[in-house]
């Protein structure tokens, strides 16, 4: 099996505005991102799995393998998250198709995508997808390496949803800000 590295960087070279990352995740973005789950988080979907960075912090809360889905693109970063991990759900398609794969109910949604990279229309589908299938508290929880929050305004807006910033790990490359997005009480 090739390192996580290797592949990454491989699938880098291949599928740039797929991947848009310099490396994967670090062990502490990972550790920041997953933080609040645990085993009463109930069902789990991560977006955009890549290596399995986040995938395995997810684990390592107590989410169940068998509460575990994750989406993503790239049939080489899919066999290789199969590998590792057999007992979790891996789909190989579009985060945007979450609404219909999912059933509701949804403790958190983890999300590696490069989201500002993707058009508006696109960011839409797929936050309406995860909200429409996540408990009333449940967060949509996403990194950026930019200033901004990584969900366009009018997104957020049209969603009615608030963007509360987590934490800021430094040590990640590039440096990254965790933002956790839940529906504003209406
Ligand atoms: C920045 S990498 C993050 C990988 C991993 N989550 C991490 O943190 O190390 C983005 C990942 O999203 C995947 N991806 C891009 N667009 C996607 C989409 N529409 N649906 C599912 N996965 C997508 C890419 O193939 C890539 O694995």
């Amino acid at each position: 099996m090739p390192s996580d590295l290797a592949l990454f960087l491989r699938q880098l070279i291949r599928r740039p505005q797929q991947v848009v990352a310099l490396s994967p995740s670090s062990a502490d973005l990972a550790r920041a991102m997953t933080e609040g789950l645990s085993p009463e988080t109930g069902r789990v979907a991560e977006l955009g799995a890549g290596t399995g960075k986040l995938t395995r912090a997810i684990l390592d809360r107590g989410v169940a393998e068998s509460d575990l889905t994750v989406f993503e693109l790239n049939p080489e970063f899919c066999d290789h998250l199969r590998r590792q991990f057999p007992g979790i759900k891996v789909v190989n398609a579009g985060a945007e198709t979450i609404g219909h794969t999912c059933a509701p109910g949804l403790g958190a949604v983890i999300s590696g995508l490069p989201l500002l990279s993707m058009p508006s229309t696109l960011q839409m589908t797929i936050l309406q997808g995860a909200f429409h299938l996540l408990r009333p508290k449940g967060a949509f929880v996403q990194f950026t390496y930019g200033p901004r929050p990584p969900v366009d305004e009018k997104v957020r807006q049209t969603l009615g949803l608030s963007a509360r910033r987590g934490e800021i790990v430094w040590g990640n490359l590039p440096p990254a800000r965790v933002y956790h997005f839940t529906r504003m009480a209406s």
